[in-house]
């Protein structure tokens, strides 16, 4: 059976997309990365993309007047490496509905909070002020609202007295590694229905594809 191609948007450091580049290197893994695109140049994800042979393009937000003609030259870009799926692996830009007119329900992101607590920037500070005992990650549609969208996959880190934004950041990144690849696998076997806003994962013992890890 054909692999899910993925289209892989980033803006750094890469350690998801390196964590689906190596998903997708195992043979039974029905997806495959088709293109990586950055809008930053330089970045470390880039030399992951080069460094597994994948073909990558930087696409800089600056050299466009409007959202919607870099967002055009993303869907171009995206289109001729033959992708069928989205994943926004820290893409720090957000994407304008027309976007998502292009690539509907084939648009995912991961974002390092249990959504909808705690979208956007400065995560793990915010989950540590509001003094939260449990914290995540999770994998879910797109929409235009930034890190919003229908779930389709969340982790649970316990949040311990000592932590640190940037000791949170690494044990629920470590999760992320985790879920990302599952969620894409899941989708690739076409086993993930939007209903009614919600996603429902067919072949998983667990309801709704929430996935909680109680080791933490
Ligand atoms: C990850 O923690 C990801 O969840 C987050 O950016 C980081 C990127 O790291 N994304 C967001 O905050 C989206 N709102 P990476 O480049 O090493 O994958």
């Amino acid at each position: 059976m054909a692999r899910l191609r993925l289209g892989v948007l980033i803006s750094g450091r890469g350690s998801n997309l390196q964590a689906l580049i190596e998903a997708c290197q195992g043979l039974a893994f029905p997806a495959e990365v088709a293109c990586v695109i950055s809008n930053v140049r330089g970045v470390q994800g880039i030399e992951r993309a080069r460094a597994a042979g994948l073909p990558s393009v930087v696409v800089p937000h600056t050299g466009y007047p409007d959202r919607e003609s870099f967002e055009a030259d993303l869907t171009r870009v995206l289109y001729a490496h033959g992708a069928d799926l989205v994943c926004n692996a820290g893409f720090m830009r957000i994407l304008t509905a027309s976007f998502f007119e292009e690539w509907p329900d084939r648009v995912i992101n991961i974002h390092p909070s249990l959504l909808p607590a705690f979208p956007g920037l400065r995560t793990h500070e915010r989950v540590l002020a509001a003094g939260c005992r449990f914290t995540g990650c999770t994998v879910h549609f797109s929409r235009p609202e930034v890190d919003a969208g229908p779930i389709i996959i969340q982790a649970a880190v316990p949040v311990r007295p000592d932590d640190t934004p940037d000791t949170l950041a690494e044990r629920v990144l470590t999760e992320e590694h985790r879920i990302y690849p599952l969620a894409v696998r899941w989708l690739a076997e076409g086993r993930v229905h939007l209903e009614g806003g919600r996603v429902l994962v067919s072949g998983t013992e667990i309801p709704g594809g929430a996935l909680v890890n109680p080791a933490g």
